[in-house]
Parts: structure tokens; sequence; C-alpha cells
């Protein structure tokens, strides 16, 4: 009965309050669902919308996205980070094509073997684009759960997930699933915040344990901190007499694989050897600015941008390009690629 009341609440609630313009919201197809969940499985909506715009104008339908190139994709994806997820989405859309005839498949035994679609993504495919009943869990749902039954721990412990996994499982209804999934996120994303729940707005407050007692902000319980290794690197910023600059694109394997990058070595020292032997190239006017930090889910990284310039227009390795710097801008760079370009930019002769 409680779970009956429950997901009442959160669907009347949708139909007052949730969220229902966002750009997957409309026309809503499993392809659409699909690369709204993929870009917002790490990432905020605000920052998704403009990505999910141009993806989507880009690669209009599955078939389209499994016939580009992996380079086409990581360059629209540029900057949205957790590059796997995009390289996953190419590899699912060619198996789509040759295993599924170019559908998504609609059960979730057979989604969730598609590279980069786990339960809550299936869930949401189901849903969403079947209108089927299909179970989410995400970061946000797991907040507001964990705060409505005061849920003690570390959330991310496998006991704690498969009691959450139960609970959502209990909770999830046959009619109005689609509606139920999306309150929940939208809860979770505008109601149930981190520091400030608006509690007095919520569909829940009458029977959340956490407000019951104003310990909301007390759920879910702080995890020691993970310490996170620094790691310097130099990245270097050739130019040649054409006012071009070198990217080189990084390994299939390790941070930023396949993406095109500045040339990075991790001793300064190295630079003018490693240019020498590796493109033949002997440096002048090198000048080091200062480092920064870049901050990934595993590392930060203190990069030291490195100008210098390299009287030569021609590379041997397949993997490095000169390029200039609008193009540049167009490529499959990372996020601090990007910036120290934008940098360079405004400081130095380079025109865009
Ligand atoms: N996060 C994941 N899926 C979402 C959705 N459909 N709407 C808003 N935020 C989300
Ligand atoms: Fe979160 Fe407050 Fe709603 Fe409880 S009542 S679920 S703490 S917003």
């Amino acid at each position: 009965m409680m779970h009956r009341r429950f997901s009442q609440q959160v669907i009347a609630w949708h139909k007052q309050s949730g969220r229902k313009n966002l750009p997957w919201q409309t026309n809503v197809t499993p392809y659409r669902v699909w690369v709204s969940e993929i870009m917002l499985q790490q990432t905020q909506v605000a920052t998704v919308i403009p990505y999910y715009q141009r993806f989507i104008s880009r690669f209009q339908d599955v078939k389209a996205l499994a016939e580009a190139s992996l380079d086409s994709v990581l360059q629209l994806w540029a900057g949205l980070g957790f590059y796997a997820r995009a390289k996953n989405m190419h590899k699912c859309a060619q198996i789509l094509v040759t295993e599924h005839d170019t559908k998504f498949p609609k059960d979730l035994t057979t989604l969730q073997k598609l590279p980069g679609i786990g339960i809550s993504t299936a869930g949401a495919i189901l849903s969403f684009a079947f209108k089927q009943r299909g179970l989410i869990l995400d970061g946000n749902i797991k907040r507001v759960l964990s705060r409505y039954l005061m849920i003690e721990g570390n959330l991310n412990a496998s006991k704690s997930q498969s009691e959450l996994w139960k609970l959502v499982e209990k909770l999830t209804p046959t009619q109005d699933c689609a509606a139920f999934n999306q309150a929940m996120m939208d809860i979770g994303a505008l109601i149930c915040t981190p520091n400030t729940p608006q509690c007095a707005n919520c569909p829940l407050q009458a029977d959340c344990k956490a407000h019951k007692v104003g310990q909301e902000t007390d759920f879910p319980q702080k995890q020691v901190a993970k310490t996170i290794p620094t790691k310097k690197i130099f990245m270097l910023i050739l130019e040649n007499d054409e006012k071009q600059i070198l990217l080189d694109q990084r390994p299939p394997t390790g941070i930023w694989n396949n993406l095109w990058c500045f040339p990075i070595c991790e001793k300064e020292q190295e630079i003018t050897t490693i240019c020498k032997e590796k493109y033949g190239y002997t440096l002048t006017e090198i000048s080091r600015q200062k480092p920064f930090v870049h901050r990934l889910s595993h590392v930060h990284l203190l990069i030291t941008p490195i100008y210098a310039k390299a009287h030569a227009s021609t590379v041997m390795e397949a993997t490095s390009k000169w390029h200039d710097v609008a193009y540049a801008f167009t490529c499959a760079i990372p996020k601090p690629v990007k910036m120290i370009l934008e940098n360079a930019l405004s400081k130095t002769s380079i025109k865009k």
C-alpha cells in the first residue's frame, strides 16, 4: 500500500511540476532517449543540451551514427568528458545495424548486452521510448531514497546497492512508469538537492523520514573522500612558420584515447629531445606558462603549457598534424587543449 501511495504522489507531482520540455522529451524515439541518457550519465542537463542538439542534428539516427567515423563522433563529444561513452555509443550503433535490424531491442536482457547500456539506461529506454515498465536508479534518485528512508552507510557498497534496487523494484509502477521515472529524476535534480532541499515543495514530504527529524542533509552519509593523485604533465604548443599548431592523436588506450591533443610529456627536460627524435624539429623561443589543474575523475592533472616555435611544416607520423588554429577548434580535442588554444588566441600573434 505504501508503495502505491508513493508512486501516486510522485506521478501527481510530475503532472503539476515535472520537466516536460527538455529536448529529448519532444519527438521521443528510442534513439533520442538513448543519446540523451548516455550524455546525462555523468553530465548535468544544462551542459548536455547544446551537445545533444548538435549530436542529433549531425547523426539523425542509428544508421547515420553507425556509418560515421569514430573521430567525427568524438569531435561532437569533445569537452563532455568520459569519452568511453562516445566510443561505446558508436560501437552500439554498429551492433544495432548488423544484429538488430537497426532497431533497439524491447527487452531488458537484450538491451543490457549492448555496449554502454546498463540497467538504468535500459530502464529509461524501456519506459520513455517503449512505454513499458523499466527501472532507474541514478545518483539523484539514490539521494532522494536515502533521505526518504534514512538509509545509512555508503550507498555504493553492494549491500546498499541491492537494497536500493529492491526498493526501486517495489516502488516503480507499471502504469505511468515514464512519468514516475522522470519525476524521480526531477525531484532529485530540482527539489531534493544536495545542500538545500526544498522539502516544502516535495511530494514525499509527509512520509520522508529524514525530513521528519530535520536531518535531510545528513543523507546520503558522507563517504571518506578518496585521495585522488596529482600528476604533472607538460603540454607543448608548437607553432610553425605558417602559424599552425601541432596536434597528436592520443593512442587508443589511456587518458583522452583517440582524441587530438598537444604533444604531452612528463618531464620538462625531455621536451627538446623528444621533439628532435619524434618530429625532427629544433625548437626556438621556448616559453613556459603558469601551470593549471584539470580534474579528471581518477586523477588531477597539473598541466604546464610550454610554447615553442618549430621551423618546419611537415610531420612524418600519421598521428601528428599541423593545423590552423581555427581548424584545431573543430577537432576532437579535450577541454584543457581547448582552454590553452583560447588562451593562445588572446595572447599571441596566432589568429583564428
Ligand atoms: N538524467 C538522466 N535522464 C534524465 C532525464 N530524462 N531528464 C533529466 N535528467 C536526466
Ligand atoms: Fe528530499 Fe525533503 Fe523531499 Fe525528503 S522531503 S525527499 S529530504 S526534498
